[in-house]
């Protein structure tokens, strides 16, 4: 009898406390955490150091966050999504594993009066995105290009081509970038395609369709996974006859991925130089393009893109409407979105721009001049 009044009075003192939790975790500046961060995930450096940038621009505000990454999963996301919602947040910024999958986690945050901001990668599909923050991703694909063709060794140079993850809009981005500078080239003969039946069959054509892109990353995708793009790599050169060797082009969609298809080239003693694309400045490929081993990489400052998504973060809880630059198309609606500019960076000015600009310390490099 004792024993029975005493849960029935712990159990209401945990459904009180339940709904003070509840009540200050609304809309509000009760709430646990005002601003929820979920990345996509730890395993590549690239968000590893939007994390690192994201807490550097934190320390010191007065506003409560939470950074949570998915590990490469949408099911993850989601939990986490949730987690955060349930600790009151009034912003989400979530740079999604997958752009379409991501909806039902962000349509979920949205029915509680959150604001989401799309980060780096943009939400499809949905209304519930209210904001973009991103680099000009056209200008990444464009600048990587560019590259390839400002070395091209005369004509009839083979050009491999690989590219992001179908699941990332910005794969396509990157790439429908890429294809308007390089179809002339692969038009006039300065290039012959060496690894895609899919992209050959489309090279007369200088705008490709957002099915016809599909067609070609489907076919040269790496899933942003290094292991994948060497194996992909190892396929093309092992099926490569010889007029596709010697001197060649490659276009590579991200640092991870240059790296390790880098690193297979040079294994081929029938290859006798590349120039090989990338970007996001990782470290390690900092070194490489140092070493001669990558030839250039677009330096994506994750600073600015962090001040963005913050800044707008508190706009929003400060009731203000955040500034944007323009908009872009999620299938379903334009979102407002801000967007910032990429450099170039090869051997000659990588000190420059990422060493004397203070994004690395010299230290973390060897036979920097
Ligand atoms: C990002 C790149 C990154 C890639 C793989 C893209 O959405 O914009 O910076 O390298 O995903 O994670």
């Amino acid at each position: 009898m004792k024993k029975g009044f005493k849960s029935i009075s712990l159990l209401l003192v945990v459904m009180v406390f339940a709904t003070i939790l509840a009540a200050c975790g609304k809309n509000g500046s009760g709430g646990e955490v005002s601003v929820g961060i979920v990345l996509p995930t730890k395993d590549e450096p690239r968000w590893v150091q939007d994390e690192q940038r994201f807490k550097d621009a934190l320390s010191g505000t007065k506003y409560t966050t939470e950074i949570l990454f998915s590990q490469g999963s949408s099911a993850k996301e989601k939990e986490n999504v949730e987690t955060l919602i349930n600790k009151g947040i009034d912003v989400l910024i979530i740079c999604p594993q997958d752009g379409a999958a991501a909806a039902a986690a962000v349509e979920a945050a949205k029915e509680e009066g959150i604001k989401v901001i799309s980060y780096d990668r943009l939400i499809t599909n949905t209304e519930a995105v209210d904001y973009y923050v991103t680099f000009d991703s056209l200008a990444v694909g464009a600048a990587q290009a560019q590259y390839l063709v400002d070395n091209a060794k005369g004509a009839g140079e083979p050009l491999y081509l690989y590219a992001g993850a179908a699941s990332d809009n910005n794969a396509f981005l990157f790439f429908e970038g890429a294809w308007k500078v390089l179809q002339p080239k692969i038009a006039d003969g300065t290039f012959v395609i060496a690894n895609s039946s899919e992209a050959e069959a489309l090279k007369d054509k200088a705008e490709l369709s957002r099915d016809e892109l599909g067609k070609i990353i489907g076919q040269v995708t790496t899933n942003w996974d290094a292991n994948e793009a060497k194996n992909k790599a190892q396929t093309h050169l092992t099926a490569a006859s010889a007029d596709l060797k010697g001197d060649v082009a490659i276009l590579a969609p991200n640092d991870g991925t240059a790296r390790s298809i880098a690193d297979v080239f040079a294994s081929d003693s029938a290859v006798s130089s590349f120039a090989v694309t990338g970007q996001d400045a990782e470290k390690a490929s900092i070194q490489y393009i140092i070493d001669s081993k990558q030839s250039m990489t677009v330096f994506k400052d994750v600073r600015t893109l962090v001040t963005d998504a913050m800044g707008m973060a508190v706009s929003i809880l400060d009731g203000k409407s955040p500034e944007t630059t323009g908009s872009y198309n999620n299938g379903t609606i334009d979102v407002p979105a801000k967007q910032t500019n990429v450099i170039v960076v090869d051997q000659a000015n990588v000190k420059k721009e990422l060493v004397d600009s203070a994004y690395y310390k010299a230290e973390d490099f060897q036979n920097l001049k």
